[in-house]
């Protein structure tokens, strides 16, 4: 493993830490607390007034309406409640030495708070409890939790902090734009199955944000907790954490740039896994295709439309009465033969998993069921028997992921039917995990669990809508602390099964996730509608998962729920080809969407899309090598390259991949423009690339560069044909040929487009290896190239492919060259076109030595 410098620190180690005196005593009780700066004091129920002043608290008549606003009962100003709220504990509550509380079963490093450190300083202020962190040099209060008291009951854990600026980001997952609005939203994590929908609990907890500071540094926060948690924001700025168990875990981490800060974050809960190279290719699935004929049909209809396919998949639709490691044997009689066929075109196949097993059989008839009873691998209810909820099959046990067992016999149950079905990857569904009945068959105990004294804001307004009971017991705690675990927990069995079963890199894409998850797997974001609201949507949220160090993310191309149209499809499909994980996937009952199903005119357009995200395969695949050995983002925000310009801080309808390439999507009905931002610096338009001929350079000529000079808002032309891409000056992108899947692309030549600034240089790589082989990166199994340009030259070496025409082109060339020169030897035909400053050099050059081209 690398070294790596962390730069963070854990509260729960903070509270050894000595009083600083130097806190200052001021303000005074009762004094007017602008609504802005109100906090909470009274969340875990609605108080009247008297209720609320006999705690010490501060009481005001709601000025706004239901839901949101200033809170009515309040804390009074912090530095004068010394002997304020009873609710409130000071830090003597926090470590009960006789209590072992309930923590995050996550591997993460615990870091000696002693350590000196130049970049941050702490105060501690004793009674009440809070702290103070603050960014050296400068003096940045990054953290206050002295704004309002600190709450440490058993089931209700609060704590504040003041921000420095209303740019904060994270805190997912939920339908909601890359920058939260600090005006009184509430962010509620409890892992939920819920068709996206603004301000409601989604799949998966992400209880990390990021903050922009003015100025452009950033930092982090993550609050390792899983329980059933609200956060909330306020205008002030500021923030409470109010979660329902555990302990406050905190890591703070100092950027002070925005990467920074995201590579730190993944410090703690681990970098990405490396997905295999056909990942990154086309998927294509729908719940419907109900036959082995059915699917073979999509296979062969997308061959026949000359569109290229990686993966293809199935939905329920193979089961044999929708029971996971079977399949049905009339409709899908040939199903090992299809896979095996699948693999012989190039293809790759992967297919739904559940967790819930079916437990209505007879004993005796379905080994998943009968041999987890055996081996105790199931989640138990109030009277230690396996619970017992209702999902596809029926009624379903679910299996505990916590206990090392399970692990063994998911394994087992994996290994199984990999034998019989040669598959690739694994879709692991409704792991949240869902349920058809509230808790269980038998309903849930009336406990503490079930029913904390604060529940927050789920949809559904118990913590056992749509899931398991609370309070039913696995290997490791109650699910009431392990809930928002279950996706992750699964994930890891499910990528480690696969390591064992092929030996090769596994494919596992999640709907549910924890903190860690892009260590084990992706993400898909779930049942979204086929509406133009969900495509822009999906922009943030594809931008965060990134944050969150799950690159591997997409929505369902053209929408999951309902039908699309046309239009929706063609944009869809183009964003698309810009989603790290690209698959297109249908409800069962909807219009076909599948690329063929559309209009010539709308068939050219998605093809010239997909065309152009096969030939950016090797600069996507490198861009995951970074995020797997580096903790660095794929897709990532605008303002992760450009910190210091505030204008791209909320930009949340564009995204680049890696810094080299900005995607301007239409994200709207009917627009033949869009608009899009771009940062100072020169931008050439890749324009026309993925055309008949596939190859920058012999495609469509590039547009002139968008000048440097300031940011600007720049209004592009869009016709329907087209998605706005752009090469950063100073960027090196290695292309390869487009092909009808990455078995074939990955045979071709490559090429290099080379973006150069004002100056003449560029830079850039290319992490390349057999696709597939498990840690290649780490058993040194791989080839990294570096390119790099300076005024009149390019080069690189070292790997075992060749460059193949159009080979080089060069982006910027201010001047007509009279000579070219390839490793020394005279090119005569280049071209060079004055209006687009563009330099194409059609060589063959072998890339497993060090080559240069130069011109002049
Ligand atoms: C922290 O917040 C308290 C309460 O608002 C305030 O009085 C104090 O000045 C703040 N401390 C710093 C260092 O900003
Ligand atoms: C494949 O194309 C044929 C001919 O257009 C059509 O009848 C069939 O429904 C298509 N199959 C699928 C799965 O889309
Ligand atoms: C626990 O589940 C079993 C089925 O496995 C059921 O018969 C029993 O009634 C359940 N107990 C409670 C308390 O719900
Ligand atoms: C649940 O338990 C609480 C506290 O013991 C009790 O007040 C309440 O009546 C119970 N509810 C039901 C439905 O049994």
């Amino acid at each position: 493993m690398q070294q790596r410098l962390l730069q963070h620190l854990s509260l729960f180690h903070f509270l050894v830490l000595a009083v600083d005196p130097s806190v200052p005593e001021t303000g005074r009780r009762g004094a007017a607390v602008p609504p802005s700066h109100r906090f909470d004091c009274g969340a875990e129920r609605l108080l009247a007034r008297e209720g609320c002043e006999a705690r010490g608290c501060c009481y005001a008549p709601a000025a706004s309406g239901a839901g949101g606003g200033p809170p009515r009962c309040f804390f009074p100003p912090a530095a004068t409640a010394a002997t304020g709220p009873r609710a409130a504990c000071a830090s003597r509550c926090l470590r009960d030495p006789a209590r072992q509380r309930y923590e995050v079963p996550l591997a993460t490093p615990r870091v000696s708070a002693r350590a000196a450190s130049t970049l941050y300083g702490v105060q501690v202020r004793e009674d009440p409890f809070g702290l103070v962190v603050s960014r050296w040099p400068g003096g940045q209060v990054l953290l206050n939790t002295t704004v309002a008291p600190l709450f440490f009951a058993d089931q209700f854990l609060q704590i504040s902090t003041s921000l420095p600026s209303r740019f904060i980001s994270g805190l997912g997952e939920h339908l909601a734009p890359l920058v939260l609005d600090t005006a009184w939203t509430k962010v509620t994590l409890w892992n939920r199955d819920m068709a996206p929908v603004p301000q409601v609990n989604l799949y998966g907890s992400h209880p990390f944000y990021l903050v922009i500071e003015d100025g452009g540094s950033a930092h982090g926060v993550f609050l390792l907790n899983s329980n059933a948690m609200d956060v909330v924001l306020q205008p002030s700025p500021a923030l409470t954490w109010r979660t329902t168990g555990g302990i406050l875990d905190f890591y703070v981490f100092l950027g002070p740039d925005p990467k920074s800060v995201v590579r730190q974050y993944l410090d703690v809960v681990g970098f990405p896994f490396m997905p295999p190279y056909w990942g990154l290719g086309f998927h294509l699935c729908r719940w419907g295709y109900s036959s082995t004929t059915t699917t073979r049909q999509a296979v062969a209809n997308m061959s026949a439309a000359r569109f290229p396919l990686d993966v293809q998949w199935n939905d329920l639709d193979y089961m044999d009465a929708k029971r996971d490691f079977t399949f049905n044997k009339e409709t899908f009689k040939d199903y090992p033969d299809m896979v095996r066929d699948f693999h012989q075109r190039g293809l790759r196949y992967v297919m739904i998993v559940d967790p819930g097993i079916s437990s209505s059989g007879p004993p005796g008839t379905y080994k998943p069921y009968d041999d987890g009873l055996k081996r105790g691998v199931f989640i138990r209810n109030a009277t230690g028997q396996p619970l017992i909820g209702k999902v596809w099959p029926g009624p379903t046990a679910f299996p505990d992921f916590t206990n090392p067992e399970t692990h063994e016999w998911w394994h087992d149950m994996v290994k199984d039917f990999h034998d019989r079905v040669p598959f690739d990857g694994m879709w692991i569904d409704m792991n949240e995990p869902s349920n058809f009945v509230e808790g269980s068959q038998d309903g849930c105990p009336n406990n503490s669990l079930e029913k904390p004294p604060y529940v927050p804001g789920v949809f559904g307004g118990r913590l056992q809508a749509g899931t398991i009971c609370a309070s039913s017991q696995q290997y490791l705690s109650s699910h009431y602390n392990l809930h928002s675990l279950y996706g992750l927990t699964e994930a890891i069995a499910s990528h480690d099964a696969l390591v064992r079963i092929r030996g090769k890199r596994p494919f596992v894409i999640s709907r549910s996730t924890f903190a860690g998850h892009g260590r084990y797997a992706g993400h898909w974001t779930g049942d979204v509608e086929s509406n133009w609201e969900q495509l822009s949507y999906s922009v943030p949220e594809v931008l965060l998962f990134n944050l969150f160090g799950v690159p591997l993310v997409g929505a369902d191309i053209c929408g999951f729920l309902g039908d699309t149209s046309e239009e929706l499809c063609v944009r869809w499909t183009q964003l698309g080809a810009f989603y790290p994980f690209m698959r297109n996937h249908n409800d069962h009952g909807n219009r076909p969407q599948e690329p063929y199903a559309f209009s010539p005119a709308a068939q050219d357009a998605m093809r010239k899309a997909l065309r152009l995200r096969y030939s950016l395969l090797p600069y996507l695949y490198t861009l995951f090598h970074r995020a797997h050995a580096a903790g660095e983002t794929v897709a990532r925000p605008l303002f992760l390259e450009f910190p210091k310009d505030p204008n791209t801080w909320t930009v949340d309808r564009q995204l680049l991949w890696g810094g080299g390439l900005l995607v301007t999507p239409v994200l709207e009905a009917g627009q033949t423009k869009v608009s899009g931002y771009f940062p100072a610096g020169t931008w050439y338009s890749l324009v026309g690339v993925g055309a008949a001929t596939g190859l920058p350079g012999a495609a469509t000529p590039f547009l002139r560069p968008i000048p440097p000079g300031k940011g600007q808002w720049i209004l592009l032309p869009a016709p329907l044909d087209t998605i706005n891409v752009h090469v950063r000056a100073g960027h090196i992108l290695p292309l390869q040929e487009p092909a009808f899947s990455t078995a074939e692309s990955r045979k071709k030549g490559m090429a290099l487009v080379v973006a150069l600034t004002p100056d003449g240089f560029a830079r850039g790589e290319l992490f390349w290896d057999d696709g597939e082989s498990w840690q290649s990166f780490e058993k040194g199994d791989y080839t990294e190239t570096l390119f790099l340009a300076a005024h009149v030259s390019v080069g690189g070496g070292c790997l075992g492919t060749a460059l193949q025409p159009p080979a080089v082109t060069i982006l910027g060339v201010t001047s007509p060259p009279r000579q070219v020169l390839a490793n020394g030897a005279r090119v005569d035909d280049f071209s060079y076109r004055s209006d687009t400053q563009v330099l194409s050099v059609p060589v063959s050059l072998p890339m497993w030595e060090q080559f240069v081209i130069t011109w002049s």
